[in-house]
């Protein structure tokens, strides 16, 4: 046996990635893989793989591969899967900076017909083979940086002292409102819904931890089929005890700005095969404009009545698309607009003292066009008032008992907000819909693959 492995060793070079063939120049090494793409002359194949980490382009010259080798990969269709061994070779030409000299080729799975073809595809053939689509390079890019928004936010609150504190997934009441609730067959006839924001419980944490955030999937059963919805998307919440408004804005401001600069940082391939403009990263640093709601609506009469936005905005509404559009258009960084009508938001947001009518909330409108990626602000400390609240907003008050609970025992001022990492993903990308911003969304009409 011990002698069995040992030739095996000393056979086969070691195993590496396309990402590492700078620190094997001019040696063998062995790739794992799939089959990019074929191209042939004559009696040279020049089979591009991909393995995950990159794509590189190999050189098989039919005198130097073993006749079975050649034959084999020169019927290969785009995505047969392959292991290659070669020599790396060193060429400024090639899009990674190496190439590799091909020896041999040990094919896994013979693949011919792969659904998907460099010729263009419509979206949805393409979501409908999503589980396929995920291969290739753009999508790959988007991906990549959805993973660097969340370790960014993570290594963010992790370093500024926040205490992950993961929220449940079933719960047994509304927290953003009734209408958007996804409803599941508890036991015993029970009902339980599906969480919209770990924030209620974020709250109790946060007199706990002093900062926590918990960061999962969250549903909205919202009927809305726009470039910016999803029925399942992830949100981080981060939440502070002894916070108030002016914190939420400062946090969030900090953590965005960190988003970016990491994703400039580790990203930068994939921005490049995005076609992203890395200005408009490099844009996105402290400190944020700030806009009263009020001064908000001053500035959408105007672009009223120049004639820039169709319908005239009332006071006391919610913004739509393209209010938040017009509204960011002047900002080459996000817009924090606060002091929203209490009307349109939700039951728990704490009041302006000298204006009772607006909430202490806030929202962070990206810039582009790309609307809100935050939404939070400070929540309700008095007992009385909450309860008043919950009547009002049509909600069981025993169910949210536990939430009272937290007026009752330590009651302190305490803000916190919530990103949508899909959102937030589109934006750094510079692409045009969420749903390619998550491996498999869930949107009003698509629950598969
Ligand atoms: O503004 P929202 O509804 O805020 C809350 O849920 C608060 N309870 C959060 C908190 O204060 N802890 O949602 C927050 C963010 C939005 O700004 C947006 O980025 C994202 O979540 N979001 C969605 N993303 C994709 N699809 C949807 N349907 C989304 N709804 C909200
Ligand atoms: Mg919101």
């Amino acid at each position: 046996m011990a002698t069995e492995s040992k030739t095996l060793e000393t056979t086969s070079p070691p195993r590496t990635f396309i990402n590492q063939l700078a620190q094997h120049a001019g040696e063998q090494v062995t790739i794992k893989g799939w089959l990019y793409n074929l191209r042939s002359s004559g009696k040279i194949l020049f089979p591009q793989l991909r393995d995950g980490t990159g794509v590189v382009q190999c050189v098989a010259l039919k005198n130097s591969v073993a006749p079975e080798v050649w034959n084999a990969l020169k019927g290969l269709g785009q995505e047969s899967a392959l292991a290659i061994t070669g020599t790396v070779r060193a060429d400024e030409r090639a899009p990674g900076g190496y190439e590799i000299d091909l020896l041999h080729a040990e094919v896994f799975d013979e693949v011919h017909d792969y659904p998907i073809t460099p010729k263009e595809h419509g979206t949805e053939f393409l979501m409908d083979h999503r589980h396929l689509w995920l291969r290739s390079r753009r999508q790959h890019a988007i991906l990549k940086v959805r993973h660097t928004v969340v370790k960014a936010v993570r290594d963010f609150l992790d370093a500024d002292g926040f205490t992950l504190a993961d929220a449940p997934i079933f719960t047994p009441a509304a927290c953003e409102g009734t209408t958007t609730l996804f409803e599941v067959d508890y036991f015993e006839g029970e009902k339980a819904y599906l969480t919209q924001s770990g924030q209620l419980y974020n709250e109790a944490t946060a007199a706990a931890f002093g900062k926590v955030y918990c960061f999962g999937p969250t549903f909205r059963a919202e009927k809305s089929k726009t470039r910016r919805h999803l029925t399942e998307f992830w949100m981080v919440e981060p939440e502070m005890a002894y916070a108030t408004l002016a914190d939420v804005m400062t946090l969030s401001e900090r953590m965005l700005s960190a988003i970016a600069a990491r994703v400039l940082e580790d990203r930068g391939e994939e921005l490049k095969i995005l076609e992203r403009d890395p200005a408009k990263l490099e844009a996105i640093v402290p400190p944020f404009p700030r806009l009263h709601y009020d001064d908000a609506v001053k500035l959408l009469h105007e672009g009223h009545n120049k004639g820039e936005l169709e319908a005239r905005f009332e006071w006391g509404g919610d913004f739509g698309a393209p209010d938040e559009t017009y509204l960011s258009a002047n900002y080459d960084k996000p817009l924090m607009v606060h002091h929203y009508p209490a009307a349109v938001k939700a039951f728990y947001m704490a009041r302006d003292s000298e204006r009772p009518e607006l909430a202490l909330g806030v929202d962070v409108l990206a810039p582009e066009g790309y609307g809100e990626v935050i939404g939070g602000g400070e929540r309700a400390t008095s007992l009385e008032f909450l309860k008043e609240q919950i009547a009002l907003h049509d909600l069981p008050q025993e169910a949210f008992e536990w939430y009272l609970d937290l007026r009752r025992y330590g009651s302190v001022p305490h803000a916190g907000f919530g990103m949508g990492i899909e959102r937030c993903t589109a934006w750094m990308c510079g692409i045009e819909h969420v749903r390619e911003t998550i491996p498999f969304p869930r949107m009003l009409y698509r629950l598969r693959p």
